[in-house]
């Protein structure tokens, strides 16, 4: 079982009366990210896979915007599923799946229903978990992405082997402090992963506080 940086609710903000949790982040990062996501999203049909999706703020905000695609929320953490299904009900939108578990430590992870992808999205998880959680989520884009699907990640990356900002490499340091298996990773290390799984790093777009948006777009599968 992994453990977590962020176990929201357990400071900051008590959960409203209904289990919905907030993560303070979320209101920094969602109109920034919102705005990466919009050219390729905003008229697509479909369904989007989030994984790791926390309080679920993100998902059923995004979901409010995209009414002809289906958001699919999951998590690995009890606390953060009931928080999604809270945020769902609240939010009473059609297009929002119920959440469920996923755990990217695990190399065989699936979804429910299946079926091909028009988009999956990772925010702010790949540094707090083993580098085997961001390969199993390329290796995971790789299985369920459709042809031209993309892959979006947030968080805060490293570009060939250097910190894009001192803030980062102080952060990526108090990280493998915490746990030797977290740290910032490597848009380098993640272009070479995708690549060998028919992926391609398509975009790198810089968000505000030293962050990035990283698009992977699922190349045609040959033949
Ligand atoms: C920093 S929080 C980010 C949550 C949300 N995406 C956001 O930006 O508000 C990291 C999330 O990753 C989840 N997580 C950690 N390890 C995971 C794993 N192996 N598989 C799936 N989710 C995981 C945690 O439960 C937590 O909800």
């Amino acid at each position: 079982m992994s453990r977590f940086v962020v176990e929201f609710g357990k400071d900051g903000m008590p959960p409203a009366e209904e289990g919905r949790l907030d993560a303070p982040a979320f209101h920094r990062n969602h109109e920034a990210i919102w705005a990466a996501l919009a050219p390729f999203l905003a008229a697509k049909t479909g369904e989007v896979l989030e994984l790791g999706s926390g309080t679920g703020q993100h998902a059923v905000t995004f979901a409010a915007r995209t009414p002809k695609l289906t958001w699919h929320p999951s998590d690995l953490q009890g606390s953060h599923l009931a928080s999604i299904a809270a945020w769902r009900a609240f939010a009473g939108l059609a297009n929002v799946a119920p959440p469920q578990c996923i755990d990217l430590s695990r190399p065989d992870w699936t979804w429910t229903p299946g079926g091909p992808l028009t988009a999956m999205l990772c925010i702010n998880v790949l540094h707090i978990s083993p580098w085997a959680v961001s390969e199993n989520l390329i290796a995971g884009a790789a299985r369920h992405l459709a042809a031209g699907g993309r892959l979006f990640v947030y968080g805060p990356f490293m570009r060939d082997g250097a910190h894009t900002a001192p803030s980062n490499a102080e952060f990526d340091m108090s990280l493998r402090t915490r746990n030797a298996e977290w740290g910032v990773r490597d848009t380098r290390d993640l272009s070479a992963l995708a690549g060998a799984r028919g992926l391609a790093l398509a975009d790198m777009l810089p968000m505000p506080a030293n962050n990035f948006v990283l698009a992977f777009t699922r190349r045609p599968k040959p033949g």
